[in-house]
């Protein structure tokens, strides 16, 4: 029996979290710590990232340890991070020259919104496939350039790095001997031309950003380096990495063109594989980078949502409605309607396909009846709602519907959400059996690097689906409680 196994760092927006997964890609060890949110100002999202890098060794060690102690033998290790999220760091001493700044954040949203009205989004979106947001990494970095006192002069002396969070991982843990990236993370930052598969220096010039801060940029696959043996005690080469909406795709074994994954975890990203070429959204959703294997590359067309399993999360931690987010799904069930009840989860301004940081949210609806339930389902339906936005915005594309939608992330845990999903998209839903779907992307890739998969059709082989959901909602039925969300939209948008 192979015993060999890799381990899978998966550093999301709440928590960071390891995994081992065995030859055959089921986990066999896991640890998980949830970290620090830090909101300085209304729309500002910030990390520490000496918490990120504590917790992230932490849960590494707790799995290679229970590993060990299964008998596994961890023979790489495959990266995969929320995206986007900025740093900026010494490069004597790796220290960090301000907090990351998340992949949520506003702070940048006039500076953006300025460049756009100067005419620059068309030629930005034709070199990434992105938007003029906040969301990117682009804007953050030059507002730490313009902000933080004599970050611009080190910067132009060469003193800094810049990374989003794989490459500040993959900096530490080689003792500070590697400063690269891989092709779908740095697809994400608004620098990085999509076509020529370079950073851009039109885009460095516009955003008047140093090129001596950047990192190389890899295949998904390949040598990334090896960790330093004070780190783990003993060296582990780094074979695989990818941001994490692309790396749930490679989990969920989206390989042919017109297949289709959500991801339901702090937001909801929808991923469709655009095949070879990349194609550009006359409907304001993203054209991204799915992977590069081997020089190959493919593409996707994106659609982001910024709040989903957040917003079960805000009913728990700030409205105190449930004390853990499984409650959601009998709430959701006990009910015979949304009563008319409806959440947008603005809270950080609407990503694809409104594009509006200005937005916030609201709940609408509310009568003397509302209680804890309906604010819980509209919460869940709230996040299937953006989720058709989505779908439908990829089908006013062009897009061939796919023929099912598959799901992970930790909302899928819950039947009644998923029967929801099936209902409103009218579309079969699937969950696949491993759910970590994101952490196996990575696992994936090192063990593509590693020889352990011959080709993505192991992987393929490997994919197996545990629950199927089909629709069942009546068309009418389907229409009004569109209609009404459509409505709920309408009244938090700004543009
Ligand atoms: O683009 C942001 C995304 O990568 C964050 O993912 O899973 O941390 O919500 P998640």
């Amino acid at each position: 029996m192979d015993r060999t196994a890799i381990l899978a760092i998966d550093q999301g927006t709440t928590s960071s979290r390891a995994i081992v997964f065995d030859r055959n890609g089921r986990p066999s060890a896991t640890a998980q710590q949830e970290f620090r949110q830090h909101y300085p100002q209304d729309g500002w999202v910030e990390h520490d990232p000496e918490e990120i890098l504590r917790t992230t060794l932490a849960v590494c060690r707790k799995a290679l340890d229970e590993a060990g102690s299964k008998g596994l033998t961890v023979q790489a290790i495959g990266i995969t991070n929320q995206r986007e999220t900025t740093l900026l760091w010494e490069r004597d001493s790796g220290k960090p020259i301000y907090n990351a700044i998340v992949w949520q954040d506003r702070r940048t949203a006039d500076y953006c919104n300025n460049l756009k009205h100067q005419g620059h989004e068309e030629s930005v979106s034709a070199r990434t496939g992105l938007l003029l947001d906040p969301y990117f990494s682009a804007s953050k970095l030059r507002w730490m350039l313009e902000n933080i006192p004599g970050a611009r002069q080190r910067a132009e002396a060469g003193k800094l790095a810049f990374g989003t969070i794989d490459s500040f991982l993959l900096w530490h843990l080689t003792g500070g001997k590697v400063h690269a990236t891989d092709i779908t993370n740095a697809s994400r930052t608004l620098l990085f031309n999509i076509h020529s598969q370079q950073w851009d220096p039109h885009l460095l010039d516009l955003f008047d950003i140093p090129a001596s801060l950047l990192p190389d940029v890899n295949d998904c696959t390949a040598d990334f380096g090896e960790t330093d043996p004070a780190i783990f005690g003993c060296r582990l080469p780094i074979l695989g990495i990818a941001g994490d909406q692309q790396a749930a795709a490679i989990g969920q074994a989206c390989f042919a063109p017109g297949m289709t994954k959500s991801t339901y975890g702090t937001g909801c990203f929808v991923l469709m594989n655009t095949g070879n070429s990349p194609i550009r959204s006359g409907n304001r959703l993203l054209t991204t980078i799915a992977w590069r294997i081997a020089g190959q590359t493919s593409y996707a067309v994106e659609g982001s949502i910024f709040i989903a399993g957040a917003a079960v999360q805000w009913i728990r931690d700030n409205l105190k409605l449930i004390t853990n987010a499984a409650e959601t799904e009998q709430l959701a069930a006990g009910l015979g309607s949304n009563h008319g009840v409806y959440l947008v989860p603005a809270f950080t301004g609407l990503g694809a396909p409104h594009w509006d940081p200005q937005a916030r949210g609201a709940l609408f609806g509310l009568t003397r009846d509302t209680g804890i339930a309906e604010i819980a389902r509209a919460t869940l339906e709230s996040v299937v709602y953006q989720t058709r936005d989505l779908m439908t915005a990829m089908a006013a594309d062009g897009a061939v519907p796919p023929t099912a939608l598959r799901i992970d992330g930790g909302m899928v845990a819950n039947n009644w959400f998923c029967q929801f999903l099936a209902d409103l998209l009218d579309l079969p839903v699937e969950r696949p059996e491993v759910t970590e779907t994101t952490a196996l992307g990575a696992a994936c890739l090192a063990g593509l690097q590693a020889g352990s998969y011959a080709s993505l059709d192991e992987i393929a082989a490997q994919w197996q689906c545990q629950s199927d959901f089909k629709p069942q909602m009546a068309a009418g039925l389907r229409r009004e409680l569109i209609a009404g969300w459509d409505e709920a939209i309408s009244k938090v948008r700004t543009e």
